[in-house]
């Protein structure tokens, strides 16, 4: 039986327009265009008035506690958070702060950023892999790291940027095995 690959993509930005969001969705825009995918889209910029004062998973309402079991849930994970004092911005780490411990071993998980210039790139080997290291998620070997100059008008706007997602998507397909989805990816050696 085949099915789609369920992913989750989350979004960190927190305001609107958003160049993280930008990238999440250039991220998942040259995902479909490889894989048979659903894309489940959370915009933390929107639910962060729902959980930014909580501290316990009980007390988080609803439609909070769907997102982070749809993330619990996902075969794919795409996280990105613009670098807010050179690491992911707090509310990000607060929503992976609900997930269950043991609920991503395995899991593959994309990793992506923004920031105001290229000097903090190493934010995706510095912070957000041990991150999801922690986790034992399947961090995939490619990043995708985003300055403002390369999401101008909030778009993928840079020529590098779109080889860069592209690239990394490549290198995603031989290690999207979890939950036994692969054998509907048509995925190429
Ligand atoms: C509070 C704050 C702190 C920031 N700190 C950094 C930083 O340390 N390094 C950096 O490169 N950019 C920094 N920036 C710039 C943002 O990372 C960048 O504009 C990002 O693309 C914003 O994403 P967004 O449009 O999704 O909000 C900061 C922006 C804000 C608002």
């Amino acid at each position: 039986m085949t099915r789609k690959l369920q992913v989750v993509a989350v979004s960190g930005g927190l305001q609107r327009p958003s160049r993280t969001l930008a990238l999440v969705e250039g991220i998942v825009t040259s995902m479909a265009q490889r894989l048979p995918i659903d894309v489940h889209l959370i915009e933390l910029g929107e639910i962060a008035h729902l959980y930014g004062g909580i501290t316990h998973p009980a007390a988080l309402p609803d439609e909070v506690k769907a997102e982070i079991a749809a993330v619990e849930s996902a075969d794919l994970l795409v996280v990105a958070s613009p670098v807010y004092r050179a690491s992911f911005t707090g509310l990000f780490k607060h929503f992976f702060d609900f997930i269950h411990y043991e609920a991503l071993i395995d899991v593959p998980v994309l990793l992506a950023a923004t920031g105001g210039s290229d000097r903090h790139a190493l934010v995706i080997e510095h912070q957000l892999r041990p991150l999801f290291s922690f986790f034992q998620a399947l961090t995939l070997p490619i990043g995708v790291y985003g300055a403002e100059t390369d999401l101008q008008s909030y778009r993928v706007s840079s020529p590098a940027l779109q080889e860069r997602i592209d690239l990394a998507v490549e290198r995603a397909l031989p290690l999207l095995s979890h939950r036994n989805v692969a054998i509907s990816l048509g995925v190429q050696a």
